[in-house]
């Protein structure tokens, strides 16, 4: 019904150089397929290229996803990055709403909601980031947090195909900072995510979208996460940089 999915996000990390090595190494670890494991690396914008190559010149079993788009077509937008250009160079998959450009450059609900259609309206798929800071966990929030997130940030969207929409519920407090959730608390959220999912688009398009936990996602944990009805797979950052721990995580999911 739905195909796992294992999405590495480098984040602000490898020049261009170091990024062709280690797409290399992660050809070469997941050489032998990746089964029904749809796998996805993201790396900066300026690595893309490299990486696109590496993928065509190895037929690597992975696609690539940037980390970030503008929803306009071309124009006056110094440092951004258009849909079509992303199309162009080879990616099919692109981040958006992450907890650190939600954070650190103030993009809000609204501008999420207007990077998935401009993405969507190039069949390229997003990968919509939500989950909640500590202090909303703290206060026993999370679960309407992350909803009202899920509701604002698809207001509008039209899904004819589920494999093309996925979400990634990443809890802040989880990120970057070696605690991770429990495998219970991914699938608490997970589910009302699928949940609110239905609510909007029917039953049958939420049980087609992908929904990935992220945050200290490691190969000695992802199988965990997976165990559970309503995680379909990992948004991963730290373990996504060096290509044995990633390919693990992707072995784990197969
Ligand atoms: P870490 O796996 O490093 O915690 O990062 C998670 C993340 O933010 C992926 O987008």
């Amino acid at each position: 019904m739905r195909n796992r999915m294992i999405a590495g996000n480098w984040k602000m990390n490898k020049t261009y150089t170091e990024g062709v090595v280690l797409a290399q190494g992660l050809a070469k670890e997941l050489a032998d397929g990746t089964g029904d494991v749809d796998v996805v690396v993201c790396p900066p914008t300026v690595d893309l290229k490299g990486v696109a190559e590496v993928i065509k010149q190895e037929g690597a079993p992975f696609s690539l996803g940037a980390q970030n788009v503008y929803w306009e077509e071309s124009g006056a937008f110094t440092g951004e990055t258009a849909p079509g250009m992303l199309t162009n160079i080879g990616a099919t998959y692109c981040i958006i709403g992450h907890s650190e450009r939600r954070g650190y450059f103030g993009e809000s609900d609204e501008d999420i909601n207007k990077k998935a259609k401009a993405l969507m309206a190039h069949d390229i798929v997003p990968i919509s980031c939500c989950g909640e800071p500590l202090e909303v966990r703290e206060d026993g929030k999370h679960v309407e947090f992350v909803v009202d997130q899920i509701k604002k940030d698809t207001e509008g969207l039209e899904i004819s195909d589920p494999s093309k929409y996925v979400v990634a519920y990443e809890p802040i407090w989880a990120i970057g900072t070696g605690k991770t959730a429990t495998a219970d608390d991914a699938q608490e959220v997970c589910g009302a995510i699928r949940k609110t999912l239905a609510e909007i688009f029917g039953q049958e398009t939420a049980d087609g979208i992908r929904v990935l936990y992220g945050g200290s996602a490691k190969p000695e944990n992802v199988a965990g996460f997976l165990e559970k009805e309503d995680v379909d797979g990992a948004l991963v950052g730290g373990a996504s940089l060096k290509a044995d721990s990633f390919a693990a995580m992707v072995k784990a999911a197969m």
